[in-house]
């Protein structure tokens, strides 16, 4: 029957059969639910998701910023959104997006907002003055409103299964722990964090803690001097899972004596900086489509020296698990320092950000 509006015009819409998709359709859906789950929400995903030499892969999208919120000194969050406002694809603690900026970088973000909640993504971005100019470009350029394209949710830095857990975050590597401490207080495990910063007014997300009453341990050095992280580890049950996430002088010690204070223990750990260089030596790469040669010191990486000349030159995550720094190879002998390309890849290709010249000069495909 057809239908009038007041107005007298004929709508047609009304006289639709409702749609009725297709066995084809149905069965595409549910695959893609299904592949949701599997690859991004499951206890394999982080194995499924393991990091590929070039991103290529996994879901990409243009989410829409809802909110930027001050979080802490030099600490904003994004709220990101669907701008159909429709469900995000599923995640788990210790997920991270690939963020496309503006202007070309391309940076990781843990996600610190709740897995449960998938009408958004929450990302928190610590401003560092004198880095690289992502963080500067979060802070300085974006608003609520605009557009950003990610991919993603991956999982590097997925939760096991223990009886009891010690997390240890350093200032901004709060950001993966936080869903982690949901997640284990939902399901009445055992847990115990130790959230370390300078002072508490450049630690984003006390508040969002503060109901963990009796579970958080909050020691600005401040008020408590610097971390003792030998002293801090002690106190984790044997066999406990350690989640330690903040800056180098934190993981390094962590892993010189985590198996000898508590040998059934493991000790899961993520870093948001370079990797330093360990053993270098000093080496020329040319680079051929600019026609000019580098010097890459003993103590910097090719991408750093690199850098110099093509400041715009393309990486990510600088410890050698996302590739997108990864160059064709012309001529030379390469160090590779990564555990991601394959044999093959190896050919004809590096990692600028880990690996080096293995003697003599290296031709570059920049
Ligand atoms: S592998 Fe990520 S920047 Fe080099």
């Amino acid at each position: 029957m057809m239908t009038t509006h007041s107005d007298g015009i004929d709508d047609p819409a009304s006289d639709r059969t409702e749609f009725e998709p297709t066995r084809a359709l149905r069965l595409a859906a549910q695959a893609t639910v299904a592949y949701r789950h599997v690859f991004a929400a499951s206890r394999a995903a982080s194995w499924l998701s393991r990091p590929n030499p070039v991103r290529n892969n996994g879901f990409g999208m243009t989410l829409t910023i809802d909110e930027v919120r001050q979080e802490a000194e030099d600490v904003v969050s994004l709220t990101l959104t669907s701008p159909d406002g429709g469900t995000l694809p599923s995640w788990i603690p210790g997920a991270h997006l690939d963020v496309f900026l503006p202007s070309g970088r391309q940076r990781q973000y843990s996600l610190c907002g709740d897995p449960d909640d998938l009408s958004s993504y929450r990302i928190a971005v610590r401003r560092i003055n004198g880095g690289l100019g992502g963080s500067k470009e979060i802070h300085e350029t974006l608003e609520a409103g605009d557009r950003v394209r990610i991919r993603g949710p991956r999982n590097a830095f997925p939760l096991v299964t223990a009886d009891s857990y010690l997390f240890i975050a350093g200032g901004i590597g709060i950001t993966p722990i936080l869903p982690m401490v949901r997640k284990c207080h939902e399901r009445g495990q055992s847990w115990r964090l130790v959230y370390l910063g300078r002072s508490r007014t450049t630690m984003p997300f006390l508040d969002e803690l503060a109901r963990y009453t009796g579970r958080v341990e909050v020691r600005p050095d401040d008020e408590s001097g610097p971390p003792d992280i030998t002293e801090i580890l002690t106190t984790a049950e044997p066999g406990a899972a350690v989640y330690l996430c903040g800056p180098t002088p934190l993981m390094t010690p962590a892993r010189g004596v985590m198996h000898t204070l508590n040998p059934t223990g493991s000790l899961h750990t993520e870093r948001f900086s370079a990797l330093p260089v360990v053993d270098g030596h000093r080496f020329d790469v040319r680079l051929a489509k600019q026609g000019t040669t580098v010097s890459v010191a003993e103590d910097e990486t090719a991408l750093t020296a690199i850098r110099r000349e093509i400041p715009g030159v393309a990486y990510s995550c600088q410890q050698g698990f996302c590739g997108t720094c990864r160059v064709r190879v012309l001529a030379g002998d390469v160090e590779h320092r990564d555990r991601i390309l394959t044999d093959a890849e190896r050919q004809d290709s590096m990692l600028i950000c880990l690996s080096r010249s293995a003697g003599g000069p290296l031709v570059i495909d920049l």
